[in-house]
């Protein structure tokens, strides 16, 4: 059943306040709500009280006092519909529901003992009957009852405001939230679970009790997301002037968790991968997301909680917005460049390929069937874009000014992305009809436009004259409009940076706004031939079409002075050399056994000694070459083979004239050093662990010997799981010893545990998916839960292309079992790893037949809607 933007319909009937009791008994839950129901202004004269309802046993209803039997009301699907509300009343309902039989993980479940809630988006109708919308807001009231030696702890949204004990060894507690909410942000919690306190004093002197709530072993892991909570609230109060608004702040860590974490009103519900953090056991990466998933749900408590979406066709006004807020936030707390281009890498080779696949859809899609689907990188991470490009078009102050506005005007209400661009255009005194309108095709049309680039250098008049054009990818199912598009640039001379007169305006970089089809601009006092430095700091999500030769490239990599353009540029250059090269071998043409020179190569050569010292951060990404899943994007035939071998060539070439440097960097031991959280410190790792793996190509034994040391004396998880990647990664000698090791060393912490899956699922070798068969039936792999699933099935499907795409198809085969399998518990989890068959129209025809027999296979069965929804797009 697919559901349209363009039916919406504003609810009959608004709900004033919500009572909830919860009876935790041991079997099964017993939910008793009491709903008080007021026909809304706009309400049609034959007004019907509608309700959602989804796997619930109802043991009674009453209306005003009234038992109501089941004539009175109709039940399809999960549509609860009742025509005797009047002007309103209150609604009293009885349920019963599984919450241990509830694998898929939406709603209230209970694992290893603890109950915990997940009802973005639509899990609150598996909780009880109710009307759950996101335009619905109402206060709530939440009693809940439970045994006392098994759930010593009760949690729900807002403050507590009453305790106490009752007979047969329960006790319970009663939350109040005072601030209206739809049901997708109401939680729950019940447990034995130990607690880390500390406090915020906001900006106007309130003072908020935060809380942190694990597994009592992991109580010694929760330091850094508490002090990233607390920068976090800083940093909102001083960058958006937004003030957290409850007296208490808690985050508890679930180990069975289909996503990141949960924005829930007061009470986040984070995946314990997201929260946990501790030198021995997590990676730098590890700590990095902690911090931005801490700081994006906390976020939400105004981009999405006290500003709220009207509809989900609304998602990306919450998300991408939040995720465009995370993103400035980590920036600001660690390298900001090193953000943006891990951003950008991630967006480019992600999104980009979901937006040119059978997946695409627009950043507020017209359509959907299961909301659960849309949770995707077009709706964050293009959606952050969108954001960024407001950003960059209206500078930092227009931007504030905006969002300001934005959260005044909006407070407590339901809004849509229209409301947003035209809280950003009112505040800033633009024509807000024409803004809304321009901006608001960001939104509406989905695919990446593509911008070609032309200039002309007139040397007598010193003149530069740049010529841009958009089109828009013909997956649009209107005519595609012109997007508006802010090109930031600046223009690299010989020896470094030119100065450029744009309209009488002299300085070393420009800000213009595509937004014709077709744009020209004349810079002047442009006195030599430059190489343009394009979209600096990637300032709009597009893929740009220019004439770069090998050597202009080489010039930006050089000289740019923007640091972000340095490493796009070798981006560029090394995607050429590598497409060039897999060419060379798909065509069979002999000159391929001799590797050419590599401008990337020479180029590198020349800088990177230096970069090493001044910018490690930078330095470890450009021997970061594009990975097979970004180039697989930049080509139309998909031939993982080939693309593989020729990124090891061209890998190889950068990285051989380097032994000398790779050693001088590697004699420093920064590994070694105890564990410091800052920019600086994870720079000199990630430029020692991308050693390292250089190391491993050209002199294995040196390598693999550095690697035992890292793991003999590593002092944090940084460097033992650099070590172990580079061991199993490149099958070195000592390889299947150290995962041993590795394994009994680690085997009672689960996360650390995930990581020594994910290493071998991802092991770029085709050996891998007969490791793969054996880590499934491995006693520690348990399909139930979500984390060793995404560590094993997938890497296997989405980081591990070599063995996933098997000439024979047996790599496909085993994601298909695996997905069935999983399907029938948990269709969120499926239809997401469904997503890797996304990119069968670009194989060849044998693996495009593999795939296809797999998908028909799966599609002819039993499956969840949720992946039934997915493969069916994938199909096509
Ligand atoms: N709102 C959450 C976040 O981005 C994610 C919820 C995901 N829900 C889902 N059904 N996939 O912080
Ligand atoms: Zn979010």
């Amino acid at each position: 059943k697919i559901i349209y933007l363009k039916d919406y319909q504003a609810p009959h009937y608004t709900l004033e306040h919500t009572e909830l009791h919860f009876e935790l008994l041991g079997d099964y839950t017993e939910v008793s709500a009491e709903l008080r129901f007021k026909r809304a202004l706009t309400a049609p004269k034959e007004a019907v009280l509608t309700l959602l309802g989804a796997d619930l046993e109802l043991l009674s209803v009453a209306w005003s006092g009234q038992l109501l039997s089941a004539n009175d009301w109709q039940w399809q699907d999960e549509k609860w519909q009742f025509a005797g509300a009047g002007e309103g009343g209150v609604l009293s309902t009885k349920v019963r529901i599984y919450p241990d039989q509830n694998l898929a993980l939406e709603g209230l479940y209970r694992s290893h003992g603890l109950y915990c809630t997940q009802c973005e988006a639509e899990g609150f109708r598996k909780i009880t009957l109710y009307p759950d919308r996101p335009d619905v807001l109402s206060t709530f009231r939440t009693t809940i009852v439970a045994d006392k030696a098994s759930c010593p702890v009760l949690l729900s949204n807002g403050n507590c405001v009453a305790t106490g004990d009752s007979e047969n060894g329960r006790h319970w507690a009663t939350w109040e939230d005072p601030h209206p909410k739809p049901s997708y942000l109401f939680a729950l919690v019940a447990g034995d679970l130990a607690v880390l306190r500390d406090s915020f004093t906001t900006v106007s002197g309130r003072e908020v009790a935060l809380e942190i709530y694990t597994a009592e072993v992991d109580q010694d892991k929760c330091d850094h997301a508490m002090r990233s909570l607390q920068a976090a609230m800083r940093w909102d109060e001083e960058r958006y002037g937004c003030e957290y608004d409850l007296d208490r702040y808690m985050i508890v860590a679930v180990s069975h968790f289909n996503m990141g974490a949960m924005e829930n009103k007061g009470l986040n519900v984070f995946n314990t991968s997201c929260v946990l953090a501790h030198p021995a056991t997590t990676t730098d990466a590890g700590f990095q997301r902690v911090e931005a998933v801490v700081a994006h749900e906390y976020f939400h408590n105004w981009s999405g909680n006290r500003v709220t979406c009207r509809d989900w066709f609304q998602l990306c006004l919450k998300e991408g917005f939040t995720v465009f807020r995370d993103q400035q936030f980590s920036a600001d707390q660690l390298s900001a460049v090193v953000q943006r281009l891990e951003d950008v890498a991630f967006l480019q080779t992600h999104q980009f390929a979901e937006d040119a696949g059978p997946l695409a859809h627009a950043v507020r899609p017209e359509s959907f069937v299961e909301i659960n689907n849309f949770y995707t990188l077009t709706i964050y991470e293009k959606g952050a874009e969108i954001a960024r490009m407001l950003h960059t078009f209206l500078g930092a102050d227009g931007f504030r000014r905006g969002s300001d506005h934005y959260f005044k005007t909006y407070d407590g209400q339901a809004a849509i992305v229209e409301d947003f661009l035209n809280s950003m255009a009112v505040a800033n005194g633009l024509d807000a009809g024409a803004f809304v309108s321009q901006w608001l095709r960001w939104y509406r049309q989905p695919g990446t436009p593509v911008v070609s680039v032309n200039s002309v250098w007139q040397k007598d008049i010193q003149r530069l004259t740049l010529t841009l054009t958009q089109t828009q990818s013909s997956k649009s199912s209107s005519t595609p409009e012109s997007l508006p598009i802010p090109v930031r640039l600046g223009f690299i001379g010989k020896e470094g940076e030119l100065s450029t007169s744009l309209n009488g305006v002299t300085a070393n970089e420009h800000l213009l706004v595509l937004e014709q089809a077709e744009q020209s601009w004349q810079f002047d006092d442009v006195s030599q031939v430059p190489v343009l430095s394009l979209f600096r700091d990637f300032s709009a999500p597009v893929r740009v079409k220019a004439e770069f030769g090998d050597a202009d490239l080489a010039q930006l990599i050089r000289l740019d002075s923007n640091s972000f353009n340095r490493w796009s540029a070798s981006y560029a250059l090394a995607t050429r050399e590598i497409l060039a090269l897999a060419e060379q071998y798909r065509s069979g043409d002999l000159r391929a056994h001799q590797p050419q020179e590599s401008a990337l190569a020479a180029a590198i050569a020349e800088v990177w000694s230096e970069l090493a010292a001044s910018d490690p951060a930078l330095a470890a990404k450009m021997l970061q070459l594009p990975s097979l899943a970004y180039l697989s994007d930049q080509v139309a035939c998909y031939d993982p083979e080939a693309l593989q071998r020729a990124r090891e060539s061209v890998l190889l070439q950068v990285i051989a004239p380097l032994q000398s440097a790779l050693g001088t960097v590697l004699a420093k031991q920064e590994m070694l050093k105890p564990y410091v959280y800052s920019a600086q410190a994870i720079a000199a790792r990630s430029v020692e662990a991308v050693a390292l793996d250089g190391l491993a190509r050209l002199q294995s034994g040196a390598a693999a010997a550095i690697a035992q040391h890292w793991l003999k004396e590593a002092p944090h998880m940084s460097a033992e799981q650099a070590a172990l990647t580079t061991l199993v990664h490149h099958q070195l000698p000592g390889a299947d010893d150290a995962l041993q090791a590795f394994y009994a060393r680690w085997k009672h912490e689960p996360l650390v545990l995930d990581q020594w899956f994910a290493t071998q699922a991802s092991a770029p070798q085709a050996e891998t998916r007969e490791r793969v068969e054996a880590l499934l039936a491995h006693s520690d792999f348990d399909a139930t839960v979500p984390n060793r699933v995404r560590a094993v099935i997938g890497q296997f499907a989405n980081n591990n292309p070599v063995a996933f795409h098997d000439a024979e198809g047996r790599g496909y085969g085993l994601i298909a079992k695996q997905l069935l399998a999983i399907d029938a518990r948990n269709p969120q989890l499926a239809s997401r790893l469904a997503g890797a068959f996304g990119i069968w129209q670009k194989l060849d025809e044998s693996r495009q037949a593999h795939i296809l027999r797999e998908l028909d296979g799966l599609l002819s069965g039993d499956l969840s809607s949720d992946t039934r929804e997915t493969l069916s797009r994938i199909r096509g």
